[in-house]
């Protein structure tokens, strides 16, 4: 069965919410998913996995240090390609509207396709990726469960 690891930071836990919404939505789809903290995952699991997602809470319209440093880190895996080609999508929890949560979202996407990732976009709904404004409500929610189910289907196409 395919696999999706789905890496996040949150601190309050709005993106963490998010995230196992994301992972109940990819298992329905057909994937095994695996959520992990930023803090605890490594690059070897970015390797491993079938399928990427990434979620941050937008800071100063942008994603969290710890994202930003551990996709910093990741030029380690740029040389030899070894992202190249892997499905990935991006979630983010913002403060309001107008906080810059989509310049966020296009921090995380823009990382990936930089790796040469297949970016996994949204036709109804946030074009960029599931985004909240603080703690994500039943609106989101559903957008994280169609995404989710599209994005396991993607990985299957791809990589199945
Ligand atoms: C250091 C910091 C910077 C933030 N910057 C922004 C911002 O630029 N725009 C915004 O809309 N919200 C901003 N927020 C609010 C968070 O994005 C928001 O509360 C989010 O839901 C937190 O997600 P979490 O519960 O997963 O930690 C900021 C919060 C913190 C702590």
């Amino acid at each position: 069965m395919s696999s999706v690891l789905i890496v996040y930071f949150s601190h309050g836990g709005n993106t963490r919410k998010m995230a196992e919404a994301l992972a109940q939505a990819v298992q329905a789809g057909g994937c095994q998913a695996r959520v992990q903290t930023v803090q605890d995952t490594s690059l070897e699991n970015l390797v491993q996995a079938d399928g990427l997602l990434l979620g941050s809470p937008c800071y100063f319209g942008n994603i969290a240090g710890v994202m930003k440093q551990f996709l910093d880190d990741s030029i380690k895996l740029f040389g030899k390609g070894q992202l190249e080609g892997k499905p990935g999508g991006a979630f983010v929890s913002t403060g309001g509207i107008g906080g810059c949560g989509e310049l966020a979202l296009m921090s995380l996407l823009t990382s990936q396709l930089i790796h040469g990732m297949v970016v996994q976009g949204l036709r109804k709904g946030g074009h960029l990726g599931p985004l909240a404004i603080g703690e994500p409500d039943e609106r989101v929610l559903a957008e994280c469960d169609s995404y989710g189910r599209q994005f396991a289907a993607l990985v299957k196409r791809l990589r199945g």
